[in-house]
Parts: C-alpha cells; structure tokens; sequence
C-alpha cells in the first residue's frame, strides 16, 4: 500500500540533497511504512491512496528522547512551594517513588499511556522514556517491561538517586549488578543521574563501566543543578548524549563539539525549574550536536509537548527555528542512536528514502509558525511508520 501526501507548501526533510533540507511545493509517497519518494509536488509518482496538505508545511515527526512517563503520584505542591520561591533539589524524586511502588501495573500502564496520548495529539512519533521511580529490582525491571510495551526506547534510570532509607554502597552494587541484570535484557541504555544530592563522580564512573560491560549504550543526566563532572564523563565513557546542561564551562562546550556525544537541551524543565537555560546557541556554534526533549516527568518538566520545548528553544535559547526543528527530530533520532537503520527498526527523524514514514503536518504554512504562534496547537496530522494516526 503507498500514500501520496500532496500539496505540501514547506518541506522540511533534512536530506542533504535539498537545499537547506527543505523543499517547497513538494511531495511525499510512503510505502511499507517507510519514505519512497520525496520531491516536487509535479513529479510525484501514482500512489494507491492520496491526501492533500492544501499548502500546509510538513515536517517529521518529533523524537522526543527524553522522558521519565513510568510513574504514578502528584508534585503539585513541591511545584507551588517552587513558583513561591523554593529551589529544586534531587530529593524529590523520592517522593514519586513512593507513589509508583505504590500504584499496580495497570495503574501505571494507564499512566503512561495518557501521557503517551497526549504527547501524539503534538506531533511526537517516537519516544524515549525512562525508569527511575521504582528503584527495587522488582519495580525497575516491572516499570521497564511496561514501558517496552509502549515505547520506542527504554533506559534503566535506577541510578536516579540512592532510594530513602538504603545504604549507599549497597545500593550502587544492586543498581550495578542484581537491578541492572533484571533489566539488561529489556531496555536499550543505561543512564545516571550524576549530580550533587544524586551520584558523584566515582559512582557514575561505576555505572557507566557497568552498563557498558554489558554491551548497553548510556546516557548521563549532567550538568543539571551546578557545575560538575556530567559532561567530561559522558564525552569520556562515549554516552550517547548528556541532558540538561544549565551549567556549561567553555570547556565542556568545547569538549561536546568535538565528540560524537549528543547535548541534549530540556528548556521546559529549565523553565519549570527556574534555572539557567542550556546556552544551546554556544553550543550549535561550537559544533555540538544538539537535540531538544521535553523531559516529561512530575518533578521537573510536566510538559509532553515538544512545540513548546521547540517554541522556547527559539524564543529564549535564540536559536533559529530550522536549528530548533532540527534538534528536536534529527538531533533526537542521534541522542538515541536511531538517525541510522538498526535491524528491524529504520531511522526516524528525518524523511529521506527508506527513512520509518514518520511525518506532521502542521496547521500553518511554515514550520516558522511554531515560534511565531507559540503554545498554538498546530498539528494537522500525524503519520507513524506510514499509517495515518492523527488528523
Ligand atoms: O530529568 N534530574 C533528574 N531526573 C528528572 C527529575 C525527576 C524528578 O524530580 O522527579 C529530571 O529533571
């Protein structure tokens, strides 16, 4: 079965072959869920079915490699308490946990899935999502197999901090050992949290090296609540991407732009949190790869919207929207190492031929709008892995 998608007045692609990656008056054909064909809408091949964009912009859909949806509970007070004045700190994580080893799997699955729905309804096509609020070897591994039910991606985040009432030492050999046993054979990476209130810089040393004596890729949480360690590890260890980054050094700026390791900016829990915002326009200019992700969680980001992330990465971060588009679909698909084909899983994030057929269309003629018209709901449409799913 193929689909020609017509009419596309803005084509955003990032295939090197259009100028800008970006193409006007354009068309797409997908077939067996991936790209076919793209181009201008007057040579498009015949297709079984058609749909006209009348003019609106196209764009892929959002990868948002950056979430912590596995969880049940509330923090609306700990975010007043914030909004009057209090600062955020780790410890609150604890509070989440509680409530997740409370909830059963069918209220937590229900959790997720809401959540899930809803970052859709904004264009989001493939998603990363963490554990981290079970942190017991029975609640890490339930939490990652219900998220392997929903997800594109799930990272073991049992390094998110030391649980209330643990020994430390004893709960770095279970999280470096018996948990992450649990769970190797679920998820796809390994994250840590390496921050002052969560892990230092010999422990996160010690779950990188286990994560990676597994096979298992990783991610580090850095550079969150000061300066630290977070990046130089993660640029060390060759961690997909580092998240966060409100505290940059020209030396960390330096060191993620001549590595392949992805800086992964969260501006809605920068934000949310009222710290620095990640100075993503050093960043690009240093060459760094750049991705933008929502962080949905309760703590710290209660947003899944990446046109907001997207918005405010343009408005306060002053990148362009094209770097910003960009970061939050191509510089998404690298942060979880799928901007290249893996057996059975195509690449997302762009819409270049044999790419996963996964594009939106906007409620406007430019992608431009989505800083223009900020906090708008501007999905049209929404096609996942070739099948209409939205609009
Ligand atoms: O990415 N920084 C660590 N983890 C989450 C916060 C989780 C929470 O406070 O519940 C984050 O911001």
């Amino acid at each position: 079965m193929s689909t020609l998608i017509t009419g596309i007045g803005e084509l955003t692609t990032h295939d090197p072959a259009h100028p800008g990656g970006r193409l006007h008056d354009a068309a797409v054909v997908i077939e067996d869920g991936r790209v076919a064909w793209t181009g201008p809408a007057a040579d498009a091949p015949a297709a079984d079915e058609s749909y006209d964009a009348e003019g609106r912009a196209a764009l892929p859909g959002w990868v948002d490699s950056h979430t912590h949806l596995v969880f049940a509970g509330d923090r609306t007070a700990e975010f007043e308490a914030r909004m009057a004045g209090e600062s955020y700190a780790a410890g609150g994580i604890n509070v989440t946990v509680e409530a997740t080893r409370a909830a059963s799997d069918a209220e937590l699955e229900r959790g997720l899935v809401r959540h899930l729905e809803e970052s859709y309804d904004g264009g989001t096509t493939t998603l990363e999502t963490k554990t981290g609020y079970g942190l017991t070897v029975t609640d890490e591994r339930r939490s990652a197999l219900i998220a392997a039910r929903h997800v594109d991606e799930v990272t073991f985040l049992g390094a998110h901090v030391v649980p209330a009432g643990s020994d430390r030492e004893a709960y770095l050999d279970l999280v470096t050992g018996e948990m992450l046993d649990a769970v190797a054979d679920i998820v796809s990476a390994v994250d840590v949290f390496c921050e002052t209130g969560a892990f230092d810089e010999t422990e996160t040393r010690r779950i990188l090296e286990a994560a990676g004596a597994r096979g298992l890729a990783t991610h580090v949480h850095g550079n969150q609540l000061g300066h630290g360690p977070g990046v130089r590890l993660a640029v060390e260890y060759g961690s997909l991407s580092v998240d966060h980054l409100g505290f940059l050094t020209d030396a960390d700026v330096d060191l993620l732009a001549g590595s392949a390791t992805v800086a992964t900016v969260l501006p809605a829990c920068d934000l949310s949190t009222r710290m620095p915002l990640a100075p993503a326009r050093q960043l690009v200019d240093a060459g760094a790869h750049l991705a933008i992700a929502t962080n949905a969680n309760p703590g710290t980001s209660y947003t899944s919207s990446m046109g907001f992330a997207v918005a405010t990465a343009v408005l306060q971060m002053r990148l362009t929207v094209a770097e910003a588009v960009r970061a939050a679909t191509h510089g998404g698909a690298r942060a979880l190492g799928r901007h290249l084909d893996r057996p059975g899983k195509p690449r997302v994030g762009e819409l270049t031929v044999g790419a996963r057929a996964d594009l939106q269309i906007l409620d406007a003629p430019s992608v431009t709008h989505l800083a223009y018209r900020p906090g708008m709901p501007l999905t049209r449409a929404v096609w996942h892995a070739g099948v209409r799913v939205r609009g």
